[in-house]
């Protein structure tokens, strides 16, 4: 019986081993963490889709998704893949809701939509402002239900450490029980990677500390180019203090972001001064940072989010989860005093390249959700389409994969053996290691760096900074100590793995930021402040050949919109 392998437990990982075993395949998921609490759970604010249900909203439809979508990107998106996403968005968002999931409702008992930046109508369908854990809750129970039928099998808390291939094929996975230290191969006839994003690179970021990019490492050393790794999306509203997501869904309910003058400064800005709160993140979020260096803000940090007019009940009933967050996290209630914000981290729009139907140039190797870049979402996501794609995609590697699985790769004894004792002996030589360094120095130098020189404003002097600081952390990993050397639930060994992904993961995002010289989405570049379709409507891709990174090109497809501007 052919045999599938999923590594994630989130969204796309579960909506893909869902459609295997929907197949007849038998699936195993590998998560590092219980599925139920993988990031796709944080998801807040909704998802998109033309459903044309608010009264706002009636003209709305694939075609003006496709449009915002492409438009909010700034024109990096692959079109056709972006066509097909929104086209496939409505069947996919019934037939979750079909599965189970409780949606907020209309008056007339529709699912309820509200704006999100960058969408022309208000088309993001949302469960309160916590529709990720909705989402991912009811992918999980349909999972169950296939997992009593034998076909889908979970590995909680297994760490998934390589891929193996050989040339241009995929045979399997080589894991250890984080547990008990058990390392394993573990054949397959297909593998999806559905790991999410690398946010945790960053110090201030709204994702969870399970974000390192390790998947994303996974396939990049596998010899997958990663496309488009300079393009780091910030969130405009994280808490301040604590970086928490405060969802775009209470700027999309009518929230107001305001400086010390109690001023809704959005409208000094020209890129946002006629959709203010509503533009893309990008623009918001920089011209947050410019408030702020212009001494208008709060402490040199952070502005207000002012949701004070909305009412309490309106707050109580759409947005009871950031009410709840405010108020343990930061002592305030939003019903009377607004929400101190600031910029995080938030989403990596470049990952691992493939192509509309999720698959990578390893065959029998796929990726699906942030992880992956396919592309839709460009320079710069539009709030809301992250969780489309987690279903869209999702679906897409599950077939492709399911397709691939049932003509059968054969398997290849020797070979997996020898990924397993490889991966044995690294492991063992890092638990045995005797070097000076501290692991959690080189976690720290790392975030701040990518914080200070590849964050938000960046230029050419930053970033070779930056990339000449993560090259000397790479030196200093291989001089690192572990002190636990025991083996049920060593998470000193586990973080001492995930930091090499990331450390890897880091250059390439610098590496691609220095060599893109120019301003598009959410990469802007002082030197370079200007967007340039001459040189730069072009993907980048970076390979990492034998351990060292090579950068090549890629064109964008445009065969659904002209290039235009963009303001809002
Ligand atoms: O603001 C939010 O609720 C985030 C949504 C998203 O990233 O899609």
């Amino acid at each position: 019986m052919p045999e599938v392998i999923v590594i994630g437990g989130g969204l796309a990982g579960l909506r893909s081993a869902i459609e295997c075993a929907r197949g007849g395949l038998v699936v195993s998921v590998f998560s590092k963490v219980y599925p139920l609490r993988s990031h796709s759970v944080a998801a807040q604010g909704g998802i998109n889709v033309p459903l044309c249900n608010h009264p706002d909203g009636r003209d709305d439809s694939w075609h003006r998704h496709a449009m915002d979508t492409i438009k909010g990107g700034d024109f990096l998106n692959d079109q056709d893949a972006v066509r097909f996403m929104c086209m496939d968005a409505v069947e996919r968002v019934v037939e979750i809701e079909h599965m189970g999931c409780p949606f907020s409702r209309t008056e007339d008992g529709r699912i309820a939509q509200r704006p999100f930046g960058g969408g022309a109508f208000p088309r993001t369908a949302y469960a309160a402002d916590r529709t990720g854990h909705a989402m991912l809750n009811t992918l999980y129970e349909q999972c169950m239900r296939l997992k009593a039928e034998g076909l889908i099998r979970f590995y909680d808390e297994w760490h998934v450490v390589s891929v193996i291939v050989d040339g241009s094929i995929c045979y399997g996975i080589v894991a250890y029980n984080i547990r008990e230290l058990e390392v394993r191969s573990f054949p397959a006839d297909a593998v999806i990677i559905a790991t999410g994003g690398a946010g945790r690179v960053y110090l201030n970021s709204t994702n969870a500390l399970i974000n390192t990019g390790m998947g994303i490492s996974l396939g990049y050393t596998a010899g997958i180019p990663l496309k488009d790794m300079e393009f780091i999306q910030f969130h405009p509203t994280s808490l301040y203090g604590t970086n928490i997501l405060i969802t775009e869904g209470a700027r999309g309910e009518g929230g107001h972001l305001i400086n010390r003058d109690g001023k809704r400064f959005l409208s000094d800005y020209p890129d946002s001064s006629v959709s203010m709160e509503l533009a893309p993140r990008d623009i918001v979020a920089r011209n947050i940072v410019r408030e702020i260096k212009r001494g208008r803000g709060f402490e040199d940090s952070y502005v207000l989010l002012d949701l004070r007019h909305l009412g309490e009940r309106r707050i109580k009933e759409r947005l009871p989860g950031i009410r709840e967050l405010s108020m343990k996290f930061a002592g305030i209630d939003p019903i009377t005093t607004p929400i101190p914000v600031q910029p995080a981290q938030h989403y990596t729009m470049g990952g691992i390249d493939v192509n509309a139907r999720a698959e990578t140039i390893i065959k029998g190797l796929y990726a699906a959700g942030e992880c992956a870049c396919v592309s839709v979402h460009g320079a710069n996501r539009l709030g809301g389409n992250s969780l489309l794609e987690t279903l869209v995609f999702g679906r897409v590697a599950g077939r492709s994969a399911l397709m691939h699985a049932r003509a059968g790769v054969g398997r290849r004894g020797p070979l997996i053996k020898e990924y397993e004792q490889r991966e044995t002996q690294r492991i063992q030589s890092l638990l045995k290691s005797t070097g000076r360094l501290n692991q959690w120095d080189i976690w720290e130098r790392l975030r701040r760096t990518m914080m200070e020189d590849a964050g938000i404003f960046r230029s050419r002097d930053g970033l070779k900074r930056a990339l000449d600081t993560v090259r000397n952390l790479m030196d200093d990993y291989r001089g690192i100590a572990l002190h636990d050397k025991g083996r049920r639930m060593n998470m000193e060994l586990y973080w001492a793995i995930e930091l090499w992904g990331s450390l890897i993961v880091s250059e390439a995002i610098i590496m691609c930021a220095l060599e893109r010289q120019e301003s598009r989405g959410s990469h802007f570049r002082e030197d370079f402040p200007e967007r340039d379709d001459q040189d730069w409507l072009r993907h980048t891709l970076i390979h990492y050949n034998n351990g060292k990174p090579v950068i090549g090109y890629k064109d964008v497809d445009t065969s659904l919109f002209k290039v235009t501007e963009r303001q809002y």
